[in-house]
C-alpha cells in the first residue's frame, strides 16, 4: 500500500520541525513528530526519558512509534528524532528526506535562535560538543545510506527546501 508520508530525518537542529511547518504550509499536508508522540505516550519531556529511564528506554519507545506509524499513519509529514532514523524498514513508513547539513552549520543554525539556550537544554544528546560532532560524523553516511532523497539545507532558504522536497516526492 503506498502511504505518501514523508518522513524527515536528519541530525538534532538541522530544522525538522521547522522544514515541516514549512510543509504543511505549502502541501496541506498534516505532520506529527516522533518526539511530541513519544512526549505524550510518557506524558514527560524527552530529557526527562533519559535522566530516569536511559537511551535504551527511549530507544523502545522510538521503535513502537515507528510500528504505529507504519500501521497507522498515510499522508502526513513525519518530523523525528535525530536517532529515528535507525528504525528498520523506515521506507515502508514513507518517504525518507535527509535533511543534510555540515556540523558547524548546525551549531550556527543553533546558536542565531533566540531560544538557542533551550535549544540546546531540551537535548541531552547535545550536552558535550566533543561528543555530538564525533556522533554526527558517525551518523553522517549513515543518514545517506537510509534516505531516499537528499536535500542539503544549510543556508538556504526555507521556501526553496519545501520546493526541492515537493518536487521530488
Ligand atoms: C536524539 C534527537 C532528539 C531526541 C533525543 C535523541 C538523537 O531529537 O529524539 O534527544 O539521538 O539524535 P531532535 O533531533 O529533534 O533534537
Amino acid at each position: 500500500m503506498k502511504k505518501n508520508n514523508i518522513i524527515l530525518i536528519g541530525f538534532m537542529g538541522v530544522g525538522k520541525g521547522t522544514v515541516a511547518r514549512a510543509l504543511v504550509n505549502k502541501s496541506g499536508m498534516m505532520a506529527i513528530d516522533t518526539d511530541d508522540i513519544i512526549e505524550s505516550m510518557e506524558n514527560r519531556k524527552i530529557k526527562k526519558i533519559f535522566e530516569l529511564e536511559g537511551e535504551p528506554y527511549f530507544r523502545n519507545l522510538e521503535k513502537k512509534t515507528a510500528k504505529w506509524l507504519a500501521k497507522n499513519v498515510k499522508g502526513t509529514i513525519i518530523s523525528t528524532g535525530g536517532g529515528f532514523y535507525k528504525q528498520e524498514k523506515l521506507n515502508e513508513i514513507g518517504k525518507v528526506v535527509y535533511l543534510k547539513s555540515s556540523f558547524q552549520g548546525i551549531l550556527d543554525r543553533i546558536h542565531s535562535a533566540p531560544n538557542a539556550a533551550n535549544k540546546l537544554k531540551k537535548r541531552p544528546l547535545l550536552q558535550n560538543m566533543e561528543a555530538a560532532s564525533k556522533l554526527f560524523d558517525e551518523r553522517a553516511p549513515q543518514y545517506e545510506a537510509v534516505a531516499d532523497i537528499i536535500v542539503d539545507v544549510e543556508k538556504k532558504d526555507i521556501n526553496l527546501i519545501v520546493e526541492e522536497i515537493l518536487g521530488q516526492v
